[in-house]
């Protein structure tokens, strides 16, 4: 009888567990769908780049730039690279992280929503 009652608060604690865990994943990557939106279509609409052709944010360029892990989007992101504005005064560190972690889910889908 104890046992039944342990295994479901146990199974319950796990279900409550994982999916608050995954309300706060689905609501990052929706707020960083939404800084992609305000911040970067303007040049990278459809994960591509119209400024420079070779550095789309597509999961071959982004390897072959080796700007494929979110440590190194982000850095790009807050610092900027050439004709790339930095954002580090624009946007705060966790929605940097949330629009870098957007770009490589988009580039691992290859922009197909
Ligand atoms: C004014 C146009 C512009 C805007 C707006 C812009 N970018 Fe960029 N982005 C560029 C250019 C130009 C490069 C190429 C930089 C270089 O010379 O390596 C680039 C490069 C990148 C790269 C590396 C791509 C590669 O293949 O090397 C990533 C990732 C990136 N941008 C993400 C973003 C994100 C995220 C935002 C919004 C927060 C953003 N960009 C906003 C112009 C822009």
């Amino acid at each position: 009888m104890l046992n039944k009652l342990l295994t479901i608060l146990f199974l319950t604690l796990t279900l409550i567990l994982t999916s608050f865990h995954a309300t706060t994943l689905a609501v990052n990557i929706d707020t960083g769908a939404q800084i992609f939106e305000a911040q970067c279509v303007g040049c990278h609409v459809g994960g591509g780049n119209i400024v420079r052709r070779g550095k789309t944010l597509k999961k071959k360029a982004l390897e072959r730039n080796h700007i494929n892990t979110i440590e190194s989007i982000s850095a790009l992101v807050t610092n900027g690279k050439n004709n790339m504005s930095a954002y580090k005064d624009r946007l705060t560190e966790a929605e940097i992280q949330a629009v870098s972690a957007y770009v490589l889910e988009q580039a691992e889908k290859n922009w197909k929503k």
